[in-house]
């Protein structure tokens, strides 16, 4: 894609983590085999944003968060704002996954208020889509990304951004996407993304693991993984970074 790696390896985890734990993960991560080729990524949650800051800096990892709210301040009790995860050493925040979607209802309009505020810090966003299987099934997978894209019409194509297309029936179930449809999807998504003055990194979720990972990247159109229960485990998580330095060599 020109700009940076060709890889981006981010790992989502969740509602999931410990701070000591956590400082284990960073110990047993190994070098990244391509550093040049493979960007490695974790969005941990909030709570461990500030302590992990430092320890994956110093291992090559950037450091995401995985929402905000979008004001600045104020009285809104229990919400994480941009600024703040900025402070904490963020560079990425994951915004439109199908978990905040369908739990919290996050709808197009809120994510454009949390997109515009993102970009006003400088953070960047990797936005997520995806088809539920009722959609795929029925034939309404373009028509579902289109409407899910949408969102980014009228925003400054100049502002960074990172898309992770992710079918919600691959999310945490051990189904991925089979080649054909992962190469199909992305192909439409780049698609799209230029008709709306865009060209990014499009990354693949849904249960990649150390197994599938070499497959799924060399899948045309795929700049990269979201990795949720894989990326919890540092070795599994540098199986996954190692496969996609072995597909960009
Ligand atoms: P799993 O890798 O656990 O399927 O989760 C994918 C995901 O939702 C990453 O954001």
């Amino acid at each position: 894609m020109g700009d940076s790696t060709q890889f981006i390896i981010a790992g989502n985890w969740k509602m999931n983590g410990m701070l000591d734990e956590s400082l284990a993960f960073v110990d047993a991560l190994t070098e990244n085999p391509s550093p040049t080729a493979v960007e490695m990524a974790i969005c941990p949650p909030f709570t461990l944003l500030h302590p992990l800051s430092k320890p994956f800096a110093d291992k090559g990892v950037k450091l995401g968060a995985q929402s905000v709210y979008f004001e600045e301040s104020g009285a809104f009790t229990g919400s994480i704002s941009p600024l703040m995860v900025k402070d904490a050493g963020c560079h990425y925040v994951i915004l439109g996954h199908s978990e905040r979607r369908d739990i919290m209802h996050e709808d197009n309009a809120l994510l454009l208020k949390k997109l515009n505020a993102v970009w006003k810090h400088g953070l960047e966003p990797m936005f997520c889509i995806g088809e539920h299987l009722e959609e795929r099934e029925a034939g309404t997978t373009n028509d579902v990304l289109k409407g899910q894209l949408s969102v980014l019409e009228g925003t400054d194509t100049s502002l960074p951004l990172t898309v992770a297309y992710e079918p919600v029936w691959a999310i945490g179930t051990g189904k991925t996407a089979s080649p054909e449809q992962v190469s199909e999807t992305h192909a439409f998504v780049h698609e799209e993304l230029a008709r709306l003055g865009r060209t990014c990194k499009v990354l693949y979720g849904g249960s990649v693991n150390a197994g599938n990972a070499e497959s799924l990247m060399a899948c045309a159109g795929v700049d990269g993984a979201l990795v949720g229960g894989a990326s919890l485990k540092a070795d599994s998580f540098m199986e996954i970074v190692a496969a996609a330095s072995r597909v960009a060599a």
